[in-house]
């Protein structure tokens, strides 16, 4: 049986007031819920904030990205020693605003989802089509290719601890949900990929996210599906009672 996992990406939003604010609300709400894992990724400004606030609960903290690269000159970069160092448990990598416009590719990504494995970091692995892949009829090709290209090299073992976040593009902060239909046909096709690279039993294990438009009220189906294992929120993240709201519809 697969834990839920729900996980807010705060994207380029909240100062570190703001932060503050929201995870001490997050953790009034939340911190006993052991049923569920949650995860908050703030910015990197907020995260140290955030970490210490949730810091004796069940609740974990997660970046938005990480560098490939252990240390040295590249600017602007933060690595896996930085974000362990504040105690930061999962990294969101490969998300489609870093796709398409910070052009980050599969191999890249690839790289940080392996060094944050080796790190003993969670990656949480976002995959998904644009509008036009999915009226094309390129939804599983692209899809496939994401998951195949950035899990390469990645042993069976570790999909325990990796997440795979499934966010078609056309649904995020469009107020435009998949179905729960469409969402769980790509999550077992995913599934399925993943059975083919490393088995049955990992594929069985891996927890796969939805992401794209998740609302309280719409939550409770999605979570229904029978490959869909947890949300990963934008919008509905930034309210403390929208996120509660979500998480409980998990449990
Ligand atoms: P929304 O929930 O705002 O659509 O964003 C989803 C997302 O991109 C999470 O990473």
């Amino acid at each position: 049986m697969r834990k839920k996992i729900i996980a807010g990406n705060w994207k380029m939003n909240k100062t570190i007031e703001e932060a503050i604010e929201l995870a001490n609300g997050l953790k009034l709400d939340l911190a006993d819920c052991k049923d569920v894992d949650v995860v908050l990724c703030p910015p990197f400004t907020a995260l140290k904030s955030v970490s210490d606030i949730v810091s004796e609960t069940q609740i974990a903290v997660g970046s938005q990205n990480m560098s490939s690269e252990d240390e040295g000159a590249y600017t602007g970069e933060i690595c896996h020693t930085m974000l362990k160092e504040i105690f930061v448990r999962y990294v969101i990598l490969g998300h489609s605003e870093r796709r398409q416009y910070y052009k980050e590719n599969d191999f890249w990504i690839n790289k940080k989802v392996v060094k944050a494995l080796e790190k003993n970091l969670r990656p949480i692995l976002c995959v998904g089509e644009t509008l036009e892949d999915r009226e094309s009829g390129s939804t599983e090709k692209v899809v496939e290719v994401q998951v195949r290209e950035g899990l390469k090299d990645v042993a069976a073992e570790s999909y325990t601890e990796l997440v795979i976040a499934y966010e078609p593009v056309w649904a995020i902060g469009t107020g435009k949900v998949a179905t729960a239909q469409q969402a769980q046909d790509v999550h077992a096709f995913i599934r399925g990929v993943v059975k083919d690279m490393v088995g049955a039993e990992a594929a069985d294990a891996v927890r796969i996210q939805y992401g794209g438009s998740m609302k309280p009220d719409n939550a409770v189906e999605l979570l229904g599906q029978p490959d869909i294992d947890g949300g990963l929120i934008g919008g509905a993240a930034l309210d403390a009672t929208s996120f509660a709201g979500i998480v409980k519809a998990a449990m």
